[in-house]
């Protein structure tokens, strides 16, 4: 039994937020309900945030943490394999797939991962991925769990995808679906807009929420069963990306980190990526928009370019400091985009420019609650074709040019 319409009046009224009950009375019966349950369920504390983001975003005292970089890896590549894939092999390792995001730069209503990049045959996003965890898979001759998040607007559509496309060959049995948590998406003045008369608008709540979403969805108990210890993460969206690689999971054990992230050199100091550096002495990243002039021109103690390495969205976790962390709160961003909504006569709207704001915590921020992290660094042109947009940079286009140039077919 969801809260009473007084009580949602009451908790509303707290908040500012009334007007959601502006169409209340044309609704049908199972509507209403829908709706009360909806205001029960959201969290409205952090809708007052977008009042406070300077305050919200404050960063502390950055200085340069050191990457492994390519010569290492290389002089080392056989005993991190061997380190990796003996992990493997023992069930340590599981693997991450943050797919709850709208992708709404593709331009397409439907997941991301199902997006067809072939060109001559069917190739889809997801096909990408699943061939690329099938190769360690293969070469450790061992089966790796696979977490698959999706949200409230793409989970059916997911879970409906994978499943009559046979998993793309993978075990059915080793792979396991859980959903993120949503957020209210509010207009300039913080007021929560209806996406129908019945509902308010929502979005999923970032790509930062993926332990907690998980281990409410009971898998923790799983991964503490089968004994895994660390959980590579990774976006839908890179599709040359190596997952679940096993050169770089044996240099995280090596070095006795209990976090890696796979970093890429940039191209410019400007580039749009995250950069890897220490904050306050733990690790941590500082995203592009956040890069100063100074932190552009810093130098290492070797004449390099201090904070030269970007993060691209892959991270290794050990599962235990995971636990630690669990509690812990992370940072809220706000940010801008473009929310369907209704508008003054309540019909549906789908604006063209950013017209307020949603709510989100960021993976990135868990690096910094990790009491160390390995920078690990890869040849961008093996494993980073990030598809954000339809054409241009990060695109679809660049995507192909990338997985032909690695010997895909497509
Ligand atoms: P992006 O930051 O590219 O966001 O996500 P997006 O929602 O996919 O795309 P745009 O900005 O609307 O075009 C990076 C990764 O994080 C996942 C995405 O699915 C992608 O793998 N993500 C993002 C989530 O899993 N949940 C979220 O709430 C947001």
């Amino acid at each position: 039994m969801s809260m009473t319409l007084a009580q949602a009046k009451e908790k509303l009224h707290k908040y500012g937020q009334e007007h959601v009950l502006k169409y209340y009375d044309e609704l049908s019966a199972a509507d209403q309900a829908a709706l009360l349950e909806q205001i029960e369920s959201s969290d409205m504390d952090i809708l007052d945030s977008c009042k406070h983001q300077k305050e919200l975003l404050e960063r502390g005292v950055i200085t340069p943490l050191a990457a492994m970089e390519l010569p290492e890896i290389e002089a080392n590549r056989e005993a991190f394999t061997a380190a990796g894939i003996s992990a493997i092999q023992a069930g340590k390792v599981g693997a991450v797939l943050l797919a709850g995001g709208m992708g709404t730069r593709l331009g397409s209503d439907a997941p991301k991962g199902v997006y067809n990049i072939g060109v001559t045959r069917e190739l889809y996003i997801f096909e990408c991925l699943v061939n690329n965890l099938m190769e360690v898979v293969r070469r450790a001759d061992a089966w790796i769990h696979l977490f698959v998040m999706t949200s409230d607007k793409n989970h059916e559509a997911t879970v409906k995808f994978l499943t009559e496309h046979g998993f793309f060959g993978y075990r059915p049995e080793y792979v396991h679906f859980f959903q993120q948590k949503m957020a209210l998406a509010v207009d300039y003045a913080g007021k929560v807009y209806l996406e129908e008369k019945g509902r308010m608008a929502s979005s999923p709540n970032g790509n930062g929420g993926w332990f907690i979403s998980l281990k409410e969805a009971g898998l923790l108990d799983l991964i503490r069963r089968e004994g895994i210890e660390w959980l590579n993460a990774f976006a839908v969206d890179n599709v040359l990306q190596k997952i679940a690689d096993p050169c770089f999971i044996g240099a995280t054990i090596r070095k006795k980190c209990v976090a890696g992230a796979k970093v890429v050199g940039k191209v410019t100091p400007d580039e749009k990526v995250g950069a890897i550096c220490l904050e306050d002495g733990r690790p941590s990243i500082v995203e592009y928009y956040d890069m100063t002039q100074e932190l552009m021109d810093a130098k290492d103690a070797q004449g390099k370019p201090a904070y030269h390495f970007g993060v691209i969205l892959n991270y290794l976790f050990n599962v235990e400091e995971l636990e630690r962390i669990v509690a812990q709160s992370l940072p809220l961003h706000v940010v801008e985009k473009k929310i369907p909504c209704l508008n003054q006569d309540g019909e549906p709207v789908k604006p063209q420019e950013p017209n307020g704001y949603k709510f989100e915590n960021l993976i990135l921020d868990m690096i910094h609650q990790m009491g160390s992290c390995l920078p690990f660094e890869v040849v961008r042109e093996k494993e980073f074709a990030p598809i954000k947009n339809k054409t241009g940079v990060d695109s679809v286009e660049s995507a192909r040019q990338l997985l032909e140039q690695n010997g895909v077919t497509l």
